[in-house]
């Protein structure tokens, strides 16, 4: 008998990245920043009177030079457009003169057979390797050329970060006798992953090239474990007994990209997919928040979902499956046949995405990662070698040192490694009573690692993205719900942090490989009456209020673009509408909506042609909860809703944005 299992159209990110398993003592510089939050209790708009901008209370004059002002952002023309009001239409917006296409929809085939969708959720597991998967994320454009060309033809690739079961199955999520249905999951892993499509501009739209470099990577495709990890006994399973391989990448959220030409794709809400029923599970797992039941229930079909402790040994079951998940995986878009590389030294957490550094003649570059769950850390990895053009490579990310942030209430930071040698690292780890038997071990329990050395509890670290004129890197802070009033900080002022907010920082000397930073707050999102602009002149306006900042990216030009995530009652019943896209300009301080997209989605992925005259979005989980608005976006009448991808213009060929 089939019992018709139906599980809500749950919004995974949302629903778990609240769920903090951070129990450590770490402050919440609450003590030290408390004399400070009574001093600037008269308005929000002095909350972020901090840090190296020459705000008040921190005379510019005693920067270094390298802090002082950003003589390399844009300071005009403002932005080009007029700024769209919040809306609530199952529709894209976009500004008088910019049009919005949408293309690569979830179902559309890419490869193979090309097999058609279906439209009703019939089309097979094996159709779906073949086709687009579902919920678009974070994403990069790769030009094919150099020059001109390469803004006409290049090769997209982007992350299918989770499925909804309603709308990939004819009749949602099913179970027999309690075991999923193996065409069910293996339709709903080939569903997951990452998408590699070749794409050109042909009279003006962009169309799918029926390429090959067309390729789907799903949380099936065998994978490579690179770096201090590969090997270990903590990575060793029953389907690689030497632990140098593991199968799959799964909520793939945002991304990011190296200056040699690779994809970097981040694995956040991993933890959800795996069960473990020991009576004491690990340290590996309970920290990350693997638990006795999974999203998918993939464990009853699929033995490698199931991490408890069933054989005699490592080699015999999957207890160290989970522990091959939560890397940033290094995929290179021009070589089908490649195996995707999980690079550990970046370590292991609920990744967002990965930002790289300036690229510095001589320096190291430096990542910065956000680890995107409440009271989690954001984190930068320091390669050990040098970066030169036209000859790095991807063991680049095998050997480097991994460090964690340390927000100060004076505006300063601190780099502070996560290092088995370090004498510092060793020391502290003693003193909290935890003990590491190498960097791998270290790596595998990055959280318990940055606990260690008391690292900054931040509001959800999402996207970071580096301005590519001042090298100065912003990370968004989603929001914090279980942050308490008491225990607020300079660099999470509002507890709890239902808005979200947007820091900023710049390296030391302007060095990759700093180990001090300065920072300050870029802007607290909110309501008109809760947030403040990125100049300190007083709250947004209707013209730039938002919520629950997300996607973050700097463009070419310096002008930043700002994706929101807005869920429950703040999207369907706040006062910023659905989920848009806004654009800042740091030189100006301006900011203003943008885009703002249909019912019950999440606006993420963002990505340009070289020349800056075509931006890609990705739209995820359209009618994300259909008792509270149903979405037919992008097909309309009754179809099902499907995530996709936008692609935006203006009609006279123009920069976007500007
Ligand atoms: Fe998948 Fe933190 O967003
Ligand atoms: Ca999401
Ligand atoms: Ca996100
Ligand atoms: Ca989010």
């Amino acid at each position: 008998m089939t019992e018709n299992d139906r599980t809500p159209a749950l919004h995974v990110d949302e629903a778990f990245a609240d769920e903090h398993s951070n129990t450590s003592g770490n402050p919440h510089f609450s003590e030290v920043f408390q004399a400070r939050r009574n001093l600037l209790k008269g308005g929000v708009g002095m909350a972020v009177a901090v840090g190296l901008f020459g705000k008040a209370g921190f005379a510019e004059a005693m920067l270094p030079e390298w802090a002082q002002g950003n003589p390399a952002a844009p300071t005009g023309p403002l932005l080009g457009f007029n700024a769209i009001p919040v809306s609530r239409a199952d529709a894209i917006t976009v500004p008088a003169g910019y049009r919005a296409d949408v293309i690569l929809p979830w179902g559309q085939p890419i490869l193979g057979s090309y097999p058609g969708y279906a439209g009703d959720g019939s089309n097979t597991a094996a159709e779906q390797a073949q086709q687009i998967g579902q919920n678009h994320d974070g994403m990069h454009y790769f030009p094919m050329s150099r020059g001109q060309a390469g803004s006409a033809h290049g090769v997209l690739v982007f992350n299918q970060e989770y499925i909804d079961a309603n709308t990939l199955h004819p009749n949602g999520a099913t179970t027999v006798g309690g075991v999923r249905p193996s065409e069910e999951v293996a339709k709903e892993i080939n569903a997951h992953g990452v998408s590699v499509v070749e794409i050109r501009k042909q009279g003006g739209t962009w169309q799918v090239v029926p390429g090959r470099y067309n390729r789907r990577i799903t949380g099936a495709t065998p994978m490579e474990i690179g770096g201090p990890v590969r090997g270990h006994a903590l990575v060793r399973t029953a389907y690689s007994p030497n632990g140098t391989r593991t199968r799959g990448t799964l909520n793939n959220c945002a991304n990011g990209h190296t200056p040699w030409g690779t994809y970097l794709t981040c694995e956040e809400n991993w933890a959800n997919y795996f069960v473990n029923r020991d009576a004491v599970p690990p340290r590996e797992h309970k920290r990350y928040g693997v638990k006795t039941s999974s999203n998918y229930a993939w464990e009853t079909a699929e033995p490698r979902f199931n991490a408890s402790t069933v054989g005699a040994g490592s080699a015999q079951d999957y207890r160290n499956e989970p522990n091959t998940y939560g890397w940033v995986v290094e995929i290179d878009p021009f070589d089908p046949n490649s195996t995707p590389v999980k690079r550990t030294a970046l370590g292991r957490f609920a990744h967002e995405n990965v930002a790289h550094s300036k690229p510095r003649a001589g320096q190291p570059l430096a990542f910065y990662m956000g680890d995107d769950t409440a009271n989690e850390y954001i984190y930068k990895f320091v390669t050990r070698d040098a970066y030169t053009p036209g000859r790095s490579d991807g063991s680049m990310l095998d050997h480097g040192t991994l460090y964690v942030a340390r927000f100060k209430a004076d505006g300063s930071g601190e780099w502070l490694p996560l290092v088995f040698d370090d004498a510092g690292f060793q020391a502290a780890a003693f003193a909290k009573g935890v003990a590491f038997e190498s960097q791998a071990d270290v790596l595998v329990n990055t959280r318990l690692a940055a606990d260690v050395v008391g690292a900054t509890k931040m509001d959800r670290p999402e996207w970071g993205a580096v301005d590519p004129r001042s090298g100065w890197i912003y990370f968004t802070l989603t929001n914090n719900s279980s942050r308490a009033a008491g225990a607020v900080d300079a660099a999470n002022p509002r507890g709890p942090n239902a808005y979200g907010h947007i820091v900023r920082f710049a390296e030391y000397g302007g060095r990759n490989d700093a180990i001090r930073f300065d920072w300050d707050l870029f802007l607290l999102a909110g309501p008109t009456t809760d947030s403040n602009k990125p100049d300190n002149s007083g709250p947004l306006d209707a013209d730039s209020i938002h919520a629950s900042p997300d996607g973050l990216h700097f463009d070419e030009r310096g002008l930043l673009w700002i994706q929101t995530d807005m869920s429950g009652n703040q999207l369907y019943a706040g006062p910023f509408g659905n989920n848009a896209m806004l654009v800042a300009n740091p030189g100006t301080n301006e900011v203003k909506r943008f885009l703002t997209g249909p019912v019950g989605c999440e606006i993420t992925g963002v990505t340009s042609t070289p020349d800056g005259r075509t931006l890609f979005i990705n739209i995820q989980h359209p009618g994300d909860e259909p008792s509270r608005g149903a979405s037919h976006w992008p097909d309309g009448g009754s179809a099902r809703p499907r995530a996709a991808t936008v692609v935006i213009t203006r009609e006279d060929g123009g920069i976007v944005g500007t």
